[in-house]
């Protein structure tokens, strides 16, 4: 049988999630250098890091390995240490690296706690527009003590879309015309910049809809959890869970539109460069 979290053990991860992505959101807020440079760049050179994305893992790291010494840890910069309690922590310092380099306020800090597997806690730290998103698995999603919940169902031509680009030139080509077959099934289409922020969106109803090919965990772990909990549908194809291969969340009826729309635009794969 699967070991489930206790409400305890939940509450204690909550709690210490709330306060890493709280330290690490003040320090990217208060601490971005104001001349910010590229420090490296990973699978493009369109893919690119800060000072700022490591020092804000660094943090949370330290953080929760003084606290949680045993479990594990997933961040995006590197972040790899396998635990022994069954907590492993998924971690993006920094969701919207782009948008941060450039100025741009939608970007976020973004903290999951996995129980054997399954997320149970989940942070979404956006410091620019003062908001913190949270959910525990069987608890609702919440934006402060605000219970969220998704918008209520929409006809897909009145929907209004969330997506991202990956960072690969030829994934992003495909993905262009894909967005190209959405674009005149619906009401308009977003590119926020924080695939954390969309699921928080989706999941605080100022988006219908959210899809992206090419996700890693630590982008998806939190704001997967939130918006479920707000009542959004999560999924990849359809009958698959949301992973690296898809993600789509949306209200129920979206949902079953918007899916199969993907489904027939290949949404999924990378086109003749996959
Ligand atoms: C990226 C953002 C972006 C999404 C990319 C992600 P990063 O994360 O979430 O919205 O389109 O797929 O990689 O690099 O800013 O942490
Ligand atoms: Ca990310
Ligand atoms: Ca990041």
């Amino acid at each position: 049988m699967t070991e489930r979290a206790t409400e305890e053990l939940k509450k204690e991860l909550l709690g210490l999630a709330l306060e890493a992505a709280r330290q690490a959101g003040e320090l990217l807020r208060d601490g971005r250098p104001a001349d910010l440079a590229v420090a490296a760049v990973k699978s493009s050179p369109i893919d690119v890091v800060t000072e700022m994305d490591l020092a804000a893992e660094k943090l949370i790291t330290g953080f929760l390995s003084e606290r949680r010494p045993a479990d594990g840890l997933l961040g995006e910069e590197g972040a790899s240490t396998e635990g022994t309690t069954g907590v492993r922590w998924v971690i993006d310092p920094l969701d919207g690296t782009v948008n941060y380099l450039y100025g741009l306020p939608s970007w976020g800090v973004s903290v999951a706690a996995e129980y054997h597997g399954e997320t149970v806690a989940g942070v979404v730290e956006v410091p620019m527009r003062g908001e913190t998103f949270h959910a525990v698995a069987g608890g609702g999603a919440w934006l402060g003590d605000v219970r969220l919940s998704c918008r209520p169902a929409a006809p897909l031509d009145q929907a209004l879309v969330a997506t991202g680009f990956g960072y690969l030139q030829a994934r992003r080509a495909h993905q262009a015309q894909v967005a190209a077959r959405v674009i005149p099934r619906v009401r308009d289409v977003r590119r926020g910049g924080s695939a954390a922020i969309d699921l928080c969106d989706v999941a605080a109803g100022r988006l219908d809809a959210y899809y992206e090919r090419g996700l890693n965990p630590w982008d998806l772990a939190a704001g997967d959890l939130i918006a479920r909990e707000a009542g959004a549908l999560t999924g990849g194809r359809p009958g698959e869970p949301a992973s690296g291969e898809l993600v789509v969340a949306a209200g129920p009826a979206v949902f079953a539109s918007l899916q199969p729309l993907l489904e027939e635009a290949g949404a999924w794969h990378d086109g003749d460069a996959g």
